[in-house]
């Protein structure tokens, strides 16, 4: 056999059996209840059933792949984060999820919302959340959002450069507006989570360094500006975060950073904002907190703070997005080729297909996201064998699961669920092999209805204006 390569991790894993922390599983059957919208359960019949529809049902109305989001699951959420942190203002970032009903149902549980772009603008205005509460993000905002964001009243701007501080005050001038704003401030933590998800470490495109000093200078900059009213300061230390001692490090290095600049202008600073990044459990291996329990932790923390450097408490925020949409959705596959690979060794692979992929879900081939998945469609007394889900994609590594345990009858048709799939899948969806995005239906009391439908073959056809 020849080796065009060294074999990478993906071939490494199939050795020892999968990743360490995956076991196999006493009944495959089961559902490990942290990993699903709350309420999901198999009915009489086998068939995983989400707010009360049965996957079965969602696939045969919708098609496949299609995301489910469970309505009162993401309210749920939504409210665990206003009732955990009572007092807070809670953002919900829209990148992890957004269409107009989204949006209503964050404005109606009482949340603002985190924006990045025009479009995000554009949808969460038309789902009712009103601009004022809006808080317009992004490191490269255009002229033309600016001008955009002002005209609408949004309640603030995270400033990200002094390029975009000038720009944003010229087009005040013009526009004869003011604007509120934080500063985005890179705190220099290292979050425990993937390279591409960590966004307080220096080197990286976000923020204004806290240890470089420019952080300090962007604020009394926007401070003394005549268009702005600086309300605070901004840190987002990352996603898919566990621990808190990465906010804790960030908490006191914005502290001191607010501290500082008390003693350059005499001011103390009314806002900090924490961002997002709370993990979720994708697999069994993760284990969330409550928000209660991140609350307290926050709490204690910047009374701290405060105590040590005498400064009141400021009024406080944060942005959650996959901790409130993530385990809020399901998406679901059929399976289309079943495939057992001989590895060296005499080990087999079992490859499932499924009928989306990378297209769907970058996750996994972004930054190497782990998921779960069960056959949706019934239960199995089958062995379990370590499977990996694939995609359709032209592209060796489309994988949606690395590795998880199916039953090894898992054949052509059967459905198979991933959960964890409401938070940065279809937004971060492509239409790569011009393949259509999925619909995502919201699922409520035994019904669903279509939220963002399914693209079809003559919307890309429409695109392709070309001779
Ligand atoms: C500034 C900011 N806030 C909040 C979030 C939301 O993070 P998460 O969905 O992990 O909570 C992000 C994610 O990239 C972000 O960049």
């Amino acid at each position: 056999m020849t080796h065009m390569h060294i074999a990478g991790s993906i071939h490494a894993d199939a050795a020892q059996g999968g990743p360490t922390w995956l076991r196999v599983p006493d009944d495959l059957n089961e559902l490990d209840l942290k990993l699903w919208p709350r309420g999901t359960h198999r009915d009489e019949s086998g068939r995983i059933v989400v707010a009360g529809v049965a996957l079965t049902d969602v696939a045969e109305q919708h098609g496949t792949p299609t995301y489910v989001i469970d309505e009162d699951d993401f309210r749920s959420r939504a409210r665990d984060f206003k009732e955990g942190f009572p007092g807070w203002e809670i953002y919900y970032a829209g990148k992890a999820l957004l269409t107009r009903t989204v949006a209503r149902w964050a404005a109606e549980e009482g949340l603002n919302l985190d924006v990045t772009t025009m479009g995000e603008m554009r949808i969460a205005l038309a789902g009712g959340m009103p601009a004022a509460r809006l808080g317009f993000h992004g490191n490269n905002k255009s002229d033309e959002e600016i001008a955009f964001a002002l005209e609408q009243g949004v309640g603030r701007i995270i400033v990200d450069s002094f390029d975009e501080i000038q720009r944003l005050e010229r087009a005040c001038s013009e526009g004869g507006h003011r604007a509120n704003v934080l500063v985005r401030v890179t705190t220099g933590v290292e979050a425990h989570t993937h390279e591409y998800i960590a966004t307080a470490h220096e080197d990286q495109k976000f923020g204004l360094s806290i240890m470089g000093g420019q952080a300090l200078t962007a604020l009394v900059r926007c401070y003394s500006s005549p268009y702005l009213d600086l309300r605070g300061i901004h840190s987002h230390i990352g996603s898919q975060i566990f621990e808190t001692l990465g906010f804790e490090v960030a908490i006191r290095r914005t502290m001191k950073l607010a501290s500082q600049f008390r003693t350059a202008t005499g001011v103390e600073l009314p806002e900090l904002d924490l961002g997002g990044g709370f993990g979720i459990a994708y697999t069994a291996a993760d284990t969330p907190r409550a928000t209660t329990e991140l609350a307290a932790a926050f709490e204690e923390m910047v009374d701290h703070e405060c105590r040590a450097l005498g400064l009141n408490r400021p009024e406080l925020s944060i942005e959650p997005g996959r901790a409130i949409c993530g385990p809020s959705g399901v998406a679901v596959y059929r399976v289309g080729t079943v495939k057992t690979v001989e590895l060296e060794g005499g080990r087999s692979r079992v490859y499932v297909s499924v009928d989306g992929g990378m297209s769907d879900n970058i996750r996994p081939a972004l930054y190497a996201a782990e998921y779960s998945a069960a056959v949706a469609n019934r239960t199995s007394t089958a062995e379990a064998v370590l499977s990996r889900v694939v995609g359709k994609h032209c592209e060796g590594g489309d994988i949606l699961i690395r590795d998880v345990f199916l039953p090894s009858d898992v054949a052509i048709g059967d459905l198979i669920a991933v959960p964890g799939s409401g938070a940065y899948a279809r937004s971060m969806a492509s239409n790569y092999n011009q393949i259509p995005k999925p619909p995502v239906v919201s699922a409520k009391d035994g019904d669903t209805s279509v939220m963002l439908r399914r693209e079809t073959l003559e919307d890309l056809m429409r695109l392709d204006v070309g001779q």
